[in-house]
């Protein structure tokens, strides 16, 4: 049941949507996900995106519900590096991946239902909007997680990154040091400093 897992009728949820590339290989990135009911969802992608060319392709995708800080950066902001490899992921009931350390996943079959044209202070965007109808519901690891504001601040730090905005860069990075295992800190550090922006 997708309520259960989180997924509330009218809210808006953050997932890593996993998909397959033409040449077999994984792709991820973060994607919000819009809830109509417990088995359909509606996503809002911006054209040019992997993600809207293979689920065009294939007509399916995997919404991963995961607390990977590092994954949601990567997956982000990483455009042509693959964020996954092949032995992190298994294939889903459709010909869509999954990632094996989420906590859950959604498999959905995908269909273009309408695109629009979006002006805003990033300029001009073009979005389809596609309608998924959820096919295999599995939960991965029963447990339920405390939330770390460490994890949220790396998903907001990720949206403003991948809008090339660095306002908020400081403060987000000092509440993920306060409070996210200092290993995985150092990993984010890193791959920030990679980045070279
Ligand atoms: C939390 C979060 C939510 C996002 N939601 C969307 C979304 O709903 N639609 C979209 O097109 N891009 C969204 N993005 C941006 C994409 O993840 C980003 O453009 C990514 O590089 C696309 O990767 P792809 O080319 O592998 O599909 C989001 C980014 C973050 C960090």
């Amino acid at each position: 049941m997708l309520s259960e897992l989180g997924f509330k009728k009218g809210s808006v949820v953050e997932c890593i949507v996993t998909t397959y590339n033409s040449d077999g290989s994984p792709n991820a990135a973060p994607m919000g996900v819009y809830t109509l009911g417990d088995a359909e969802v509606v996503l809002k992608l911006h054209r040019g995106s992997d993600t809207l060319a293979n689920i065009s392709r294939e007509g399916c995708a995997v919404l991963n519900i995961t607390y990977d800080a590092l994954l949601f950066l990567k997956s982000a902001l990483l455009k042509y590096s693959p964020e996954v490899s092949h032995s992190e992921v298994s294939r889903s009931k459709l010909n869509a991946p999954y990632l094996k350390a989420a906590h859950a996943y959604a498999a959905i079959e995908a269909k273009a239902v309408k695109s629009y044209s979006l002006s805003d202070s990033l300029g001009e965007s073009h979005i389809s909007v596609l309608k998924g109808m959820v096919k295999e519901v599995k939960v991965l690891k029963p447990f339920p997680q405390a939330p770390c504001r460490g994890f949220f601040a790396a998903v907001e730090l990720a949206i403003d990154l991948s809008r090339g905005k660095r306002e908020r860069e400081e403060q987000l990075k000092r509440i993920m040091r306060r409070t996210l295992p200092a290993r995985e800190y150092r990993e984010i550090e890193e791959f920030l400093r990679s980045l070279n922006i």
